[in-house]
């Protein structure tokens, strides 16, 4: 929303008479300077063409329990102290004679006091006799039932794009005044971070953009993430939407060729590069347990070089019985704010699987959210994983859904291979050629994660044994290792047979 919409829908709103007027918003100033300027300048009429009989000029009083009552629009001496308690400025506002706009900050926590509550009524329904509107202005209010059909809300939106830029070079050239040099940027980055600062308040994207230079006074397109990271923390969605601050590289990710190659073709809708491409919606991976499912989803995050959120999709249902879905929502909005970035919902048969009995509602948190994923145009790329086929619903590997439906199998000789080099490297070890081969083949049917542990457990015979870490204790460990592929031979047949269908292999 532009400032001229919010002038025009305040302009509105005090045209229809309304009594109470709730604000809720961080950037206290702005909205009362907002309405102050409104007020006192024109309040255009609902039915005329404005003419010059069509504005009317409201006196402005501000409101804080520090301060007690002020009169904005003409200096008036100091502000009223004894008015300061809030039963005590209400009253004064019920019994006066002098119409206005009656701007109340903060009174939020009070109103759970009944007097409060029914002075408030009072002066809505004297509005008639004299027009006083009030405005309750906080970052929050939950308005008590008797006053609801009493109150609009305005909403003074966030800022836009042109705003955000604005706010963007004004901090820059706070920082260039106080140290006497210019702020090291390129347009690239100060676009980048316009576009991450949507969706939080002035006062709010203003902090952030300040902390973005303050550092080493320059602004990269480095700095985007610790942005995201500040703007995650304010947004917070109570647990359902968390940052992972682990994300890895693809080097880190043994095969999965074909995967990397279709992730890294997508890496130009993310990284700004090419601003027309289409963002695409994202992938579903199956596949057999330990194999790097969710491996492959930090590295996507990786790939794009953006923020990995992850989604408690499960938590959604616990935590908000009977509103998960509008919850969803909101949190699919939330994410949306925070585009670019990768979400990841790990194991999401469990959220939406169809066997529960729990009155359908896992069904419609499935349909609001695949909703959501064919309308989404938002640069927001899901990672979904699941482990187990049979309890995933159907309409979830429809095709076009995602973009695409990898399967992630077992290892083969030459991804061993590399799962081995690559966990062994990470701990200083790296094995001769014919070491390789041995461990190679003594790994057949290990998963990539029982490779990986194998190594871990190695690193405790050798620190036992008071040596450095070498192939025999990885060789060791594998030979009392029973991968889990041996026990459950038929269930990964099966999940084979399932896939090779409806999936494309990710190696
Ligand atoms: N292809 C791989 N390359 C490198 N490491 C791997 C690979 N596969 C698994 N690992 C190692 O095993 C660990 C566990 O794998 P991950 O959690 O990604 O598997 P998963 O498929 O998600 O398993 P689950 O089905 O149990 O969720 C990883 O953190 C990684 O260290
Ligand atoms: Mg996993």
């Amino acid at each position: 929303m532009t400032t001229t919409d919010s002038r025009r829908d305040l302009a509105a709103l005090f045209a229809s008479r309304v009594p109470l007027i709730v604000v809720e918003s961080r950037d206290e100033v702005l909205v009362v300077d907002l309405i102050t300027s409104v007020a006192t300048t024109s309040v255009a009429s609902t039915s005329a063409a404005p003419g010059p009989g069509a504005a009317i000029q409201l006196p402005v009083f501000r409101w804080t329990i520090t301060e007690g009552l002020r009169r904005l629009d003409v200096q008036l001496g100091s502000a009223q102290a004894f008015n300061s308690q809030p039963a005590d400025v209400l009253r004064t506002i019920r019994d006066t004679t002098q119409a206005g706009v009656y701007v109340l900050l903060d009174l939020h926590p009070f109103l759970d006091d009944p007097l409060n509550v029914r002075l408030l009524k009072d002066i809505c329904q004297g509005y008639e006799q004299v027009a006083r509107t009030v405005v309750l202005l906080s970052h929050q209010v939950t308005l008590p039932a008797e006053l609801d059909h009493l109150a609009a809300h305005f909403d003074i939106g966030f800022p836009d794009r042109d705003e955000r830029r604005a706010i963007v070079e004004q901090a820059a050239t706070e920082w260039s005044r106080s140290h006497g040099r210019l702020v090291t940027t390129d347009a690239h980055s100060v676009e980048l971070l316009v576009e991450n600062l949507a969706g939080l308040s002035r006062g709010d994207a203003t902090r952030l953009a300040r902390s973005a230079i303050v550092d080493d006074g320059a602004l990269l397109a480095s700095d985007l993430p610790a942005v995201t990271r500040a703007k995650h923390e304010i947004l917070g969605r109570d647990g359902i939407l968390s940052y992972e601050y682990e994300t890895v590289t693809l080097a880190d990710v043994g095969g999965m060729a074909h995967l990397k190659e279709w992730l890294d073709r997508r890496r130009p809708a993310f990284d700004g590069s090419a601003p027309g491409l289409e963002a695409p919606k994202g992938m579903l991976l199956l596949g057999v347990q330990g194999c790097g499912k969710s491996l492959a989803a930090k590295a996507a995050a990786g790939v794009f070089g953006v923020p990995l959120l992850r989604l408690d999709l499960a938590a959604v249902n616990d935590k908000y019985v009977g509103e998960s879905e509008r919850n969803l929502r909101e949190t699919l909005s939330t994410a949306e704010l925070l585009a670019p970035c990768v979400i990841w919902i790990d194991e999401i048969e469990k959220a939406v699987s169809t066997s529960q009995s729990d009155s359908g509602t896992s069904q419609r948190l499935l349909g609001t959210f695949l909703t959501w994923l064919a309308e989404k145009t938002s640069r927001v790329f899901v990672v979904a994983t699941a482990n187990d086929i049979t309890a995933l619903p159907p309409e979830l590997i429809r095709k076009g859904r995602f973009d695409e439906i990898f399967f992630v199998d077992l290892p083969d000789e030459a991804v061993r291979a590399e799962i081995l080099r690559i966990h062994a490297h990470a701990r200083g070890l790296t094995f001769t050629d014919p070491e390789l081969t041995t461990l190679t083949s003594a790994t057949a049917g290990f998963s990539g994660a029982e490779i990986e542990q194998a190594i871990v457990s190695a690193t405790y015979g050798a620190y036992a044994a008071r040596s450095p870490l070498l192939a025999q204790h990885v060789l060791t460990e594998v030979g009392s290792t029973r991968p889990l592929s041996l026990v459950m031979a038929e269930r990964i047949a099966e999940l084979r047979e399932w896939a090779a269908p409806r999936t494309v292999p990710a190696g």
